[in-house]
């Protein structure tokens, strides 16, 4: 649906030309083509400026986003490869669990084959700022339009962290809300799950989530200077290579990675910015690890 849109070219391994062919009806600007299986991958990404990666398996009640590891890590490293192959400047937007490590897999695929730029790949968490908005609104009884939680860290269980002290317009909460919405925030994938019951995890929230991060990317890829987003991205504003913050959009991927809204965070964000370290660090490590290994 968005005119900055021009083309759109939709890639699995089954049941694509159904899906193209239905999107294709919509009355809008966008061209849409199909592309099934490992011999039409590199075509699908001829000349694309932005890559989406969804793909891999969903949770099941039970599950966390690491369980899925050891099936989607295969995954998002084949695409990535494909990616480096066919489209080694477009925007690489991992969307594909457990994103706190396979961005770091898409990371040192594109290393392996000497195009990595660190400006232009990012983990999708998106929707850990929306659910944040979404949830401070409603406790607050705020315009949701104006709502705005910066969420920094990752994307899994106690390493989401968002800074609700952050939270615009000024807010104030008590301690009892801030460790309710915060646990709700970190928990809203699993809530997500157990209501589906086994038909797997958020994808309606996910898909808004992923158009407005696709949305602002385009902004920033057609010149428009004011582009902000949190990602989980390349990152030096802790000790861990790789860490979720607000940063600034621009034509060349990212042009700042905004350090303020970790400055004079509460002691409630001081401390859980400390515990989500181990966990996001062995995260990170075990990404670099499974590529770093393979013959
Ligand atoms: C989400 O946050 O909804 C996604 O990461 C999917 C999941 O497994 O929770």
């Amino acid at each position: 649906m968005s005119p900055l849109v021009s083309a759109l070219n939709l890639y699995d391994i089954a049941n694509v030309k159904g899906v193209a062919a239905d999107l294709s009806h919509c009355n809008t600007p966008s061209q849409v083509q199909d592309f099934t299986g490992a011999s039409e991958l590199g075509n699908c990404l001829k000349g694309v400026n932005v890559v989406v990666i969804p793909a891999g398996v969903p949770r099941k009640p039970g599950m966390t986003r690491d369980d899925l590891f050891n099936i989607n890590a295969n995954i998002v490293k084949t695409l990535v490869e494909a990616v480096a192959d066919n489209c080694p400047d477009a925007f690489i937007h991992i969307i594909s669990n457990p994103v706190n490590s396979t961005v770091p897999i898409a990371a040192e695929v594109l290393k392996q084959k000497g195009v990595y730029d660190p400006k232009k790949l990012f983990g999708v968490t998106t929707l850990d700022v929306v659910r944040a908005n979404t949830f401070v609104a409603q406790k607050k009884n705020l315009k949701l339009i104006d709502v705005d939680v910066p969420v920094v860290g990752g994307h899994a269980g106690i390493t989401i962290l968002p800074l609700l002290s952050k939270t615009k317009p000024s807010v104030n909460f008590t301690n009892e809300e801030v460790e309710q919405l915060t646990v709700r925030i970190q928990n809203a994938g699993t809530e997500v799950v157990e209501a589906k019951a086994g038909a797997g995890s958020a994808t309606l929230s996910m898909a808004y989530a992923a158009a407005r991060f696709v949305e602002s990317s385009l902004r920033a890829l057609d010149g428009d200077g004011d582009v902000y987003e949190c990602s989980f991205v390349q990152s030096d504003l802790t000790d861990l290579p790789f860490f979720a913050s607000r940063i600034k959009l621009g034509r060349k991927g990212i042009e700042a990675l905004i350090p303020s809204d970790l400055s004079g965070i509460s002691e409630y964000e001081e401390k859980a910015l400390e515990a989500l370290k181990p966990e996001l660090k062995a995260s990170i490590e075990k990404g670099i690890a499974f590529v770093q290994k393979q013959p």
